[in-house]
């Protein structure tokens, strides 16, 4: 059922990530997710090719002497014709070597999203926050969002990443705490206090980092490695597989460097008084997944004093969906 049929005017949350855009809505006291690869590869233009995608529903276009194959068929059709599909963003915003990319991400979000039911309908989407990769490019990337929605007659409102989690994860905290995503291209930090962030922050390392680093000492494609990595991998030490071992190595130089921004970020900063109460932290998109993370995370945190009492450190129980939720929450207070 197509948005408009269902006169459904309420807010909705959407994460624009570098691997992956969700879209969630509130429907009945849940939430719904609709998610979508954030990726696209093109095909040579040919009649038959093109009516054989339009009988099996694959999201395409034609565009001059090339058929785009778009979102979660980009990532069906990379894998059998061993190819790296295309991403329209890189490190959190949208790729400035990729001139397909925001067309590519605006068909994306009109496919989930449809038009708004009711014009300047609210949707609060996802933005990294400043970090070393992406400073400057922000800005650029959370208008051309704010523009895109205003297309298709919503009013967006961007909302930091890691804003976002503590909304979706920390209403038992009054929205204190320290959210964390560690997404595909970047982990994004916001420390807040009663939802108003006090300190945020983004590093570049994340999934598509342990990925390309793995690949290139392994001699394989950051693609295979991508797929060993969803498929089962657990950050429980080194075993006899060599691609399993670059993995943990990577995995490790992650989780070190964010703790390390962590440590330097909290402990250059003013503390708000109320903060000598003790916060969870909560950790979330994909990179925090597999078996191990968590504990790991701990292990390293714990290895030196820090600047912040934590109540608590986990994982979501949702990490793929945690920044829309948060969108989503943050949108309908
Ligand atoms: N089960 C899993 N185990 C390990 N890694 C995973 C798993 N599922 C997804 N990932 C990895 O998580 C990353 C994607 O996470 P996520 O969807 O949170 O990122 P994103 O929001 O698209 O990116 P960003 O926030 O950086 O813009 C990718 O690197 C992917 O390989
Ligand atoms: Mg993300």
């Amino acid at each position: 059922m197509k948005n408009a049929e269902r006169n459904d005017t309420q807010p909705l949350g959407l994460d624009v990530g570098t691997s992956r855009i969700v879209v969630a809505r509130a429907r009945d006291g849940k939430q719904e997710y609709d998610t979508q690869l954030n990726a696209f590869l093109t095909l040579p233009y040919s009649k038959l090719a093109e009516s054989l995608l339009e009988r099996e529903n694959v999201l395409h276009q034609t565009q001059g002497a090339d058929i785009v194959v778009e979102g979660n068929d980009a990532g069906k059709f990379a894998e059998i014709f061993h190819v790296e599909a295309r991403r329209p963003m890189r490190n959190g915003v949208l790729n400035p070597e990729e001139p397909l990319g925001l067309a590519v991400v605006k068909r994306l979000v009109t496919k989930m999203l449809g038009r708004a039911a009711a014009e300047g309908q609210k949707v609060y989407y996802s933005v990294p926050a400043a970090g070393q990769s992406v400073d400057g490019a922000i800005q650029h990337h959370a208008a051309s969002i704010r523009q895109m929605l205003a297309e298709l007659g919503y009013e967006g409102t961007p909302i930091e990443e890691g804003l976002a989690v503590v909304y979706g994860e920390m209403a038992g905290s009054n929205f204190s705490g320290v959210g964390i995503s560690c997404g595909s291209g970047l982990s994004n930090v916001c420390l807040a206090m009663l939802s108003v962030p006090v300190i945020s922050f983004s590093v570049p390392k994340a999934g598509d980092f342990i990925d390309a680093q793995a690949a290139q000492v392994t001699g394989e494609r950051a693609h295979r490695l991508r797929v060993l990595k969803e498929s089962g991998f657990q950050l429980n030490g080194f075993t006899a597989d060599r691609a399993h071992n670059a993995l943990t190595v990577y995995y490790q130089e992650m989780i070190a460097g964010l703790v390390r921004a962590l440590r330097e970020r909290m402990a250059a900063a003013r503390m708000p008084p109320r903060l000598e109460q003790s916060v969870p932290l909560v950790l979330s998109g994909g990179t925090a997944m597999p078996t191990g993370f968590v504990e790991h995370f701990r292990k390293v945190l714990e290895a030196e004093e820090f600047p912040l009492r934590l109540s608590e450190v986990r994982v979501s129980e949702d990490p793929l969906h945690a920044t829309a939720r948060g969108a989503l929450m943050a949108a309908m207070c």
